[in-house]
């Protein structure tokens, strides 16, 4: 039933889609802005639940194989492009420029 799996999958993405947009926040801190819009699906860490991991293919923002390839502007690409899949969405026109750019620098900064 790879079809279901799908279906599941979108359904799965539009609630957190929806959830990231209500708690959107004004702020142009980068800590703030991963807290209320990547938090959800990266974890407060940057390590995702077990379960995201399972459903969505959440990338550890932790792990060894991820901080030996991180740049600033990966992220930044990623947070305004979101993945090819798009399990995770794109944030352009969601997150101002600055909001962009600030939880580029945090995520790099941040989760070493
Ligand atoms: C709806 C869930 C979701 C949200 C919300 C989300 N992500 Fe992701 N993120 C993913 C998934 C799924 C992947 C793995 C995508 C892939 O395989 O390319 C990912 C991958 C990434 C990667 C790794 C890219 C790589 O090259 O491996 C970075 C960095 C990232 N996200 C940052 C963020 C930041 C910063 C935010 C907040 C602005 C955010 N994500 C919000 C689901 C999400």
């Amino acid at each position: 039933m790879k079809a279901t799996g799908v279906v599941i999958a979108a359904l799965a993405v539009f609630a957190f889609t929806l959830a990231a947009c209500n708690t959107a926040t004004d702020s142009g801190d980068g800590a703030e802005v991963f807290a209320s819009i990547c938090a959800s699906c990266h974890g407060a860490t940057g390590q995702p639940t077990a379960s995201n991991v399972e459903r969505l293919g959440v990338r550890d923002l932790t792990s060894a194989e991820f901080r030996k390839r991180i740049t600033r502007e990966l992220v930044e690409n990623q947070v305004r492009h979101g993945s090819k899949n798009q399990l995770m969405p794109a944030f352009t026109g969601v997150l101002r420029e600055d909001q962009i750019t600030s939880v580029a620098t945090y995520v790099f900064a941040r989760f070493k």
